[in-house]
């Protein structure tokens, strides 16, 4: 039986941004997601992006409509949600009309430039969280701050945020330490959700049955039904998600200062 699934990340809206080129595009995508067991996805365009994809709420929205429509014209069953991805900025705001997950005012998708954490990053996220909104940061096992300081995975869902893994990190497709710091952050019960990112039909699509086997395999099926199907059923619905105990991650940058100085102290 295939294993139940939601994915809250994907780009199968077409006209948007960089992903689905056009309508077919977008209707193999869902074909394919659906055809694997994914029962619900949530398009998240780029809004507020570093490439500029400034797009109106009222036409991604009209584009939604749209793809839902043709969807159900196809035969497909899988159910689609609005949300978005949004790219951090100081003045990030929710006044979008498509910011946060299914519009419930409780979780939306955040992402950084992979180089980097910005600096303005913590406080702006605390705002929202004092407010009760709760950032799920997208993909943290692609950007070099939370690959340089582990520990900052930590802190940040210490601090109430939650943490979305890419599928295809866990696969190996963006090299061997995103794919490390993915499956460590599972195994500190640092992850909160699996999702596609999808963009296109073919390479980088709208697919999560392969890492949710290898979850399975190295954690549990408990584990890869959190991840993949109760955190995101819970996400869209606007229910509260129990992060539960979490095991502190160590820097790989503090443990080797630590060392130099053990080393430096023995030797005086
Ligand atoms: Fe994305």
């Amino acid at each position: 039986m295939k294993p139940r699934m939601i994915d809250i990340h994907s780009h199968i809206l077409p006209f948007i941004d960089d992903g689905a080129d056009d309508w077919d595009c977008a209707l193999t995508m869902l074909a394919k997601a659906e055809a694997e067991g994914i029962r619900t996805i949530v398009a998240t365009p780029h809004i507020l992006s570093e490439h500029n994809f400034k797009n109106e709420g009222s036409k991604i929205l009209q584009i939604y409509d749209e793809l839902r429509t043709r969807a159900k014209q196809a035969g497909l069953k899988i159910e689609i949600i609005i949300g978005s991805e949004i790219y951090a900025q100081p003045d990030t705001s929710l006044a979008h009309q498509i910011a946060t997950i299914n519009s419930n005012q409780k979780y939306f998708l955040i992402e950084f430039p992979l180089n980097s954490i910005p600096r303005f990053v913590p406080d702006l996220l605390f705002k929202f969280a004092v407010d009760g909104i709760v950032p799920i940061i997208a993909h943290p096992e692609r950007n070099a701050g939370f690959l340089n300081r582990y520990d900052f995975v930590y802190e940040y869902v210490q601090r109430g945020n939650l943490m979305q893994i890419n599928e295809g990190s866990l696969r190996g497709r963006f090299g061997n330490k995103p794919k490390e710091l993915a499956f460590k952050m599972i195994e500190h019960k640092l992850a909160h959700f699996v999702a596609s990112d999808g963009h296109k039909k073919d390479t980088r699509t709208v697919t999560l049955a392969e890492s949710y086997a290898l979850v399975t395999e190295k954690s549990n099926k408990k584990t890869a039904q959190l991840l993949f199907y109760e955190n995101p059923r819970r996400a869209i619905l606007g229910e509260p998600i129990d992060i539960g105990e979490i095991l502190p991650m160590e820097s790989e940058l503090k443990k080797s200062v630590w060392q130099k100085l053990k080393t430096f102290s023995k030797n005086q």
